[in-house]
């Protein structure tokens, strides 16, 4: 059953209007920033880009495959090069991986020049989600409830820090679109 009321073009455009940074999706591992943001640069009618998928070009090599070769930090050096040039070059919405915001510096470029929205979810939502795909090196040692449980825990007070947030439950994508767009009005 749908809780969100839609809303309508006018209203989206309208909103569409206020903006005037990029909005920058963070949260747990899990939570649907790509999926979620993929819908709202459709419903804006701006560009998207995924955050981790530019990581990737640019180290021509899988996140999995950057972790196992030159370790974490690197990746989260590379992670705030990426966010940070991004945020530069896009208008429209940008998601991050789950721990782009819990880094000081990654942090205060987002908070300084968008609007942080994190998506929440209830972690077992989380750890059924994250069991479709391999991809995640941090999931990969132990189990997968227990790490995001110790993850939500240690990185809730960075996420909670951002100008926006939003749960999203089991809803079609749009539904988060539309209450990320009523919460980012609110906040303008
Ligand atoms: C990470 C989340 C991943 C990816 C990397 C590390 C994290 O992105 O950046 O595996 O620290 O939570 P998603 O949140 O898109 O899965």
């Amino acid at each position: 059953m749908s809780e969100e009321t839609p809303l309508d073009t006018a209203e989206i455009a309208r909103i569409a209007k206020r903006l005037d940074r990029p909005i920058v999706l963070v949260g747990l591992m899990g939570v649907g920033k790509s999926t979620v943001g993929r819908k709202l640069a459709e419903l804006l009618g701006c560009g998207f880009v995924d955050a981790d998928e530019e990581i990737e070009k640019a180290a021509q090599r899988s996140i999995s495959e950057i972790f196992k070769e030159f370790g974490e930090s690197y990746f989260r050096d590379g992670e705030r090069r990426v966010i940070t040039r991004l945020i530069g070059e896009t208008g429209g919405v940008i998601a991050t991986g789950g721990g782009a915001f819990v880094d000081d510096e990654t942090r205060a470029v987002i908070l300084d020049n968008a609007i942080a929205v994190w998506i929440h979810s209830d972690i077992d939502i989380l750890v059924e989600r994250t069991s479709r795909r391999d991809t995640r090196p941090l999931l990969q040692n132990g189990d997968p409830k227990e790490i995001l449980t110790n993850l939500y825990e240690a990185r809730e007070p960075y996420y909670s820090q951002a100008q926006v947030k939003v749960t999203s439950a089991n809803t079609p994508h749009a539904e988060t679109a539309w209450s990320i767009l009523k919460a980012i009005d609110k906040w303008l």
